[in-house]
């Protein structure tokens, strides 16, 4: 039985990745192949030819201008993945077409759809503006992670496990220590959970690139849009400094946490993270740190979860896990990713 919602947009890359060659990247089971045109328009195709299934990732298969060269026996596509060359024959089969996927590029990332091209639609992708401001500085990765999506959402819509996990990073002892608060807003598809922390530990990460020294407010407000895109707002400032009623908050440093969290397989999934900050703007050093950081702690992470896929490939059926108030976010979690399992149409959910 799949997990994974089909009738869903993800983030299968950062724009970055993808120029005028060959890219493949597994999302939701399917090997698809990204490439950009002469003129640097975004392709997304099925990634195997339809002759003999041969990889157009894999080489002797090439760009060739704007067509794709099979490597095998040399069946050509162009960029909207119809086949317009076959060897030996003049004839090009009707039906030789890769499939190929809605793709759009929004704040910094490629977004991909996998279910029904007819029920793609863009302005339902979520935003994270922050990644492509001026206002910010944006550090970014993604972590191959050997775990099931799921896994990585229940972790991060949780961050009591920073305290543990994350000590030394991004833990203190409040973190865990104090309550959170969750909202669902059905409607709009999004989970939120807060956690405000008046008086607490400066972690290393933010004193490091913030400068503040002593104790510190922190507020994480997580705002998760399933299945793909998550959000963690947070404000570091000076013990008593709350953001003005305008809304404006100038004695605080704002960090955009986003992940992006890919289905790869059943089992495996593409941990994409990138932290936005609107301080120390052009400090290299700064950025190198908070990537170098983060990076790690998304490597404690990719540990443990790694760690907890074997353990539940391993278990007997029927373990029943305990779940407590910090769960609150990750059950509301879970409950929206199964309700979106079951909407889908019996086609999409049995591939
Ligand atoms: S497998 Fe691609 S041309 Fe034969
Ligand atoms: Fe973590």
């Amino acid at each position: 039985m799949t997990t994974i919602p089909r009738d869903q947009w993800y983030v299968a890359a950062y724009g970055r990745e993808i120029g005028h060659d060959l890219f493949s990247r597994t999302i939701c089971g399917e090997s698809i192949l990204f490439w950009r045109t002469e003129a640097g328009q975004l392709t997304a195709m099925s990634d195997r030819c339809v002759h003999r299934r041969f990889p157009l990732s894999q080489a002797p298969s090439r760009l060739v201008g704007d067509s794709v060269v099979c490597g095998y026996h040399g069946f050509t596509y162009g960029a909207d993945g119809a086949c317009v060359a076959v060897p030996g024959q003049t004839r090009v089969p009707r039906t030789a077409r890769l499939r190929s996927y809605p793709v759009v590029e929004q704040d910094s990332f490629v977004w991909v759809w996998i279910g029904d091209p007819a029920r793609a639609d863009a302005t339902r992708i979520p935003r994270a503006p922050w990644l492509v401001s001026p206002d910010y500085t944006t550090v970014s990765g993604m972590e191959p992670l050997a775990a099931r999506f799921g896994l990585l959402v229940d972790n991060l819509l949780d961050l009591s496990h920073e305290t543990y996990l994350h000590g030394g990073y991004i833990g203190t002892p409040e973190v865990a220590s104090t309550p959170i608060t969750t909202e669902v807003d059905e409607a709009a598809g999004i989970v939120y959970v807060s956690r405000h922390m008046d008086d607490a530990e400066c972690p290393p990460f933010y004193a490091t690139s913030t400068g503040l020294t002593g104790r510190i407010a922190r507020w994480q407000d997580i705002e998760y849009t399933p299945p793909c895109l998550y959000k963690l707002h947070s404000r570091i400032a000076p013990v008593g400094s709350l953001p003005n009623p305008d809304g404006t908050d100038p004695d605080a440093f704002h960090v955009e946490v986003v992940y992006a969290i890919t289905p790869e397989t059943e089992h495996s999934t593409h941990d994409f993270w990138a932290v936005a900050r609107d301080f120390a703007l052009d400090d290299t050093s700064v950025s190198d740190f908070i990537a170098e950081q983060n990076r790690t702690v998304v490597l404690q992470d990719v540990a443990a979860l790694d760690v907890l896929e074997q353990v539940i490939a391993t278990e007997p059926a029927g373990y029943q896990e305990l779940s407590i108030n910090i769960d609150t976010g990750g059950l509301a979690a879970r409950r929206m990713l199964a309700a979106m399992l079951r909407q889908e149409p019996a086609t999409a959910a049995a591939r």
